[in-house]
């Protein structure tokens, strides 16, 4: 297989973007020694079984799917197997699922005997053009999400653009925010795609995964560029803490957050309203589930806990047009409050 692009990080690798790919995951990468899938009981006679014929003795290893399992208790589980089957610092770990597994077993991947190889092989969308791109891994905390984590470059990521077809319209749609995301942030043509009648997916998947591979590549530790992918994310926090992570995705969070932000951006004179307006009728256009009822202080009180905001000062990004954003580092609790109210 050839390389769809490769990321430049502390270590440099390859992303791999094809139909089929399941089956080929051994022949694009190259093990030391041992070779453990690592997936979940509901994804392993599909995906994960493919993925173990495509090398020759690769063993299966599952652990427990589900937000409430990405723990250090689980990321634990996936060591205890590891140490159970004897596997050395030259296995290679291949993860197959999407961001909670990709997150869980890769950071067991990245602590085992610290630290062995690790391959993505991203099932959601949300997985391909987001979580398996950049080296972040982390599992949650009772005090947070994310808090337990480390930077840890993969050897390789392998998404097979077919396993998508499966996706529940849902887990679809959280990735598709992601990747429409991508287009406000750095590519005007993938944005366009979302507002063209004829929807090409496999584009769509390409081009966001080229918008992240550049900001990652650029910035692997989240010095400054990164910041970027945070559009929509400070008021999506709010409403994902407020409403206890249940009834929307994380996706749709962030399609609401964008268009709260868009509000204070065009309030400070940065966004023109009809650019606005474009984007907003764009994220529509996919009917994100209605935001349920919430109170505007819940959700402010939950972007206090931003982990964006450094000190005191509150950090967003906002769109100078598609294409184009800005992180400003000024925004005031007011501000944010009048972002919410435009979407409550
Ligand atoms: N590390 C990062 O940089 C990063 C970035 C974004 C998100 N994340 C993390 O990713 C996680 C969310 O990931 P997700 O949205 O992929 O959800 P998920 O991993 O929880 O998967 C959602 C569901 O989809 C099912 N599934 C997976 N592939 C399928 C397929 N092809 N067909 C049918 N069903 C399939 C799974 O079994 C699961 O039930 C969150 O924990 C989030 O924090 C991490």
């Amino acid at each position: 297989m050839t390389p769809f692009l490769v990321i430049r990080q502390s270590s440099d690798y390859p992303v791999y973007v094809e139909r089929g790919a399941l089956d080929r995951v051994g022949e694009a990468v190259r093990p030391r020694g041992r070779v453990f899938v690592i997936t979940s009981h509901a994804l392993r006679e599909r995906f994960g079984m493919r993925v173990a014929r495509s090398f020759r003795d690769a063993e299966i290893l599952t652990i427990e799917e589900g937000e409430a399992n990405k723990t250090l208790a689980t990321a634990n589980d996936v060591v205890t197997q590891l140490l159970d089957r004897g596997a050395r610092r030259d296995a290679m770990a291949v993860v197959v699922g999407g961001g909670m597994l990709g997150d869980t077993a890769g950071f067991a991947a990245s602590i085992y005997l610290r630290g062995i190889d690790l391959v993505h092989v991203p099932t959601t969308l949300l997985a391909q053009v987001d979580s398996s791109i950049g080296g972040k891994l982390a599992v949650n905390h009772e005090k947070g999400k994310n808090l337990i984590g480390s930077f840890y470059p993969p050897r390789a990521v392998v998404s097979d653009l077919e396993v998508l077809d499966t996706l529940p319209p849902r887990e679809r749609l959280s990735g598709l925010y992601e990747a429409l995301k991508g287009g406000v942030i750095g590519d005007p043509l993938l944005f366009e795609r979302f507002e063209g009648d004829a929807f090409d997916l496999d584009a769509v998947v390409r081009a966001a995964i080229r918008v992240k591979a550049e900001i990652v590549s650029a910035d692997e530790r989240e010095a400054d560029l990164r910041r970027l992918l945070n559009y929509g994310h400070t008021i999506a926090h709010g409403i994902e803490a407020a409403l206890h992570y249940e009834g929307l995705t994380h996706g749709e969070a962030v399609a609401w957050g964008m268009i709260g932000a868009n509000a204070i951006a065009v309030r400070r004179g940065l966004l023109a309203r009809d650019e606005a307006a474009r984007i907003e009728r764009a994220i529509r256009k996919y009917e994100p589930s209605p935001l349920p009822k919430l109170d505007r202080r819940d959700i402010l009180a939950a972007t206090e806990h931003d982990k964006k905001n450094t000190g005191t000062a509150r950090v967003m990004v906002f769109p100078r047009k598609v294409g184009e954003c800005v992180v400003v580092s000024d925004v005031t609790e007011d501000e944010i409050a009048y972002g919410i109210d435009a979407i409550l």
